[in-house]
């Protein structure tokens, strides 16, 4: 159990297969979820913890983000990684850097379109995770499910020689997806959050029944959805992340909105199987996540 602060000390440190579990930090079970993967099936794994300023839009919301150091090692060695790498700024940013990394068309809708250059931050920081580590397997959650298209194209269209692995959504035990943004959610704020995962439950419902009408599936989606500040609800291709307007191919629903200033954002995957349409409606949790109580450790 080591924690590194440069590229050089944990590559040294990665021995055999070698598994990555790239993060910002304030860890929940989700994160723990992916660390037990790696642990499970590969020799070292890294966890790396680092709040990527190049992907916040809003100067607001990175001044915001929850950060416990202590924490986030404690929960990171008691769930099965050797090395946490916690660089800071200047390790992972010498200088102004004048070469970044851009992927196109999957970054055109949802998250691409509403947060100018957040993709490009995620993928350039992801890039030189990549490449000063060099991990055989790197885990992303599929709660993001944009920013997990847009890494596996990243890597694949850079040849970075790592396996993506994608790991279920972690949900609380009423349905919410674990964010670490929720430990900015109040009581009556977690109410309203709800809206989000019971419109896709709904919408996943239906998919069940044989609907394959995009319209049809986001409007059972949007009639859960009241109080909460909508951003959208997208049926998008798993690959491209492109709309779509009929499920004829491997998709995901996605939702984003806000409640008051926390924005949060959930999905549902769906694949053929069998010759049938499945959803993945991710794991729920049988209690209150470690998030729970936590407002006050955030920022400490
Ligand atoms: O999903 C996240 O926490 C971040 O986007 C990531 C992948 C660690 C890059 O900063």
């Amino acid at each position: 159990m080591i924690v590194a602060a440069t590229f050089a000390e944990t590559r040294r440190l990665g021995s055999g297969i070698v598994g990555l579990v790239p993060t910002m930090g304030f860890l929940h079970e989700g994160h723990l979820s992916l660390i037990a993967r790696s642990s499970a099936s590969n020799d070292t794994t890294i966890v790396s913890l680092f709040v990527n300023p190049t992907q916040f839009d809003d100067p607001a919301d990175l001044e915001r983000y929850p950060r416990n150091f202590e924490r986030d090692r404690d929960l990171a060695f008691s769930a099965g990684a050797d090395v946490l790498f916690a660089p800071d700024e200047s390790e992972m940013y010498p200088r102004e850097p004048l070469a970044s990394v851009v992927v196109r068309q999957l970054t055109d809708h949802m998250e691409g379109s509403l947060r100018p250059g957040h993709f490009e931050g995620v993928a350039t920081v992801v890039a030189k995770l990549f490449a000063g580590i060099q991990p055989d397997v790197a885990y992303f959650g599929r709660k993001d499910a944009q920013q997990v298209s847009v890494v596996t194209t990243m890597a694949r269209d850079l040849s970075f020689p790592v396996q993506i692995e994608p790991g279920a959504t972690i949900r609380e035990y009423d349905g919410l997806a674990l964010s670490s943004r929720n430990v900015f959610l109040s009581d009556a704020d977690r109410e309203q959050a709800l809206e989000i995962s019971s419109g896709l439950f709904a919408a996943s419902d239906l998919i069940d029944d044989g609907e394959t009408d995009a319209a049809r599936i986001e409007a059972a989606c949007l009639d859960r959805i009241g109080d909460l500040d909508l951003e959208y609800v997208q049926l998008a291709d798993q690959a491209t992340a492109q709309p779509l307007d009929r499920l004829d191919r491997p998709a995901f629903l996605a939702v984003a909105g806000s409640v008051g200033a926390t924005r949060l954002i959930d999905n549902v995957a769906i694949d053929r199987m069998n010759g049938q349409w499945v959803v993945d409606r991710g794991e729920r949790l049988a209690e209150r996540s470690m998030l729970y109580g936590e407002n006050d450790a955030a920022g400490s």
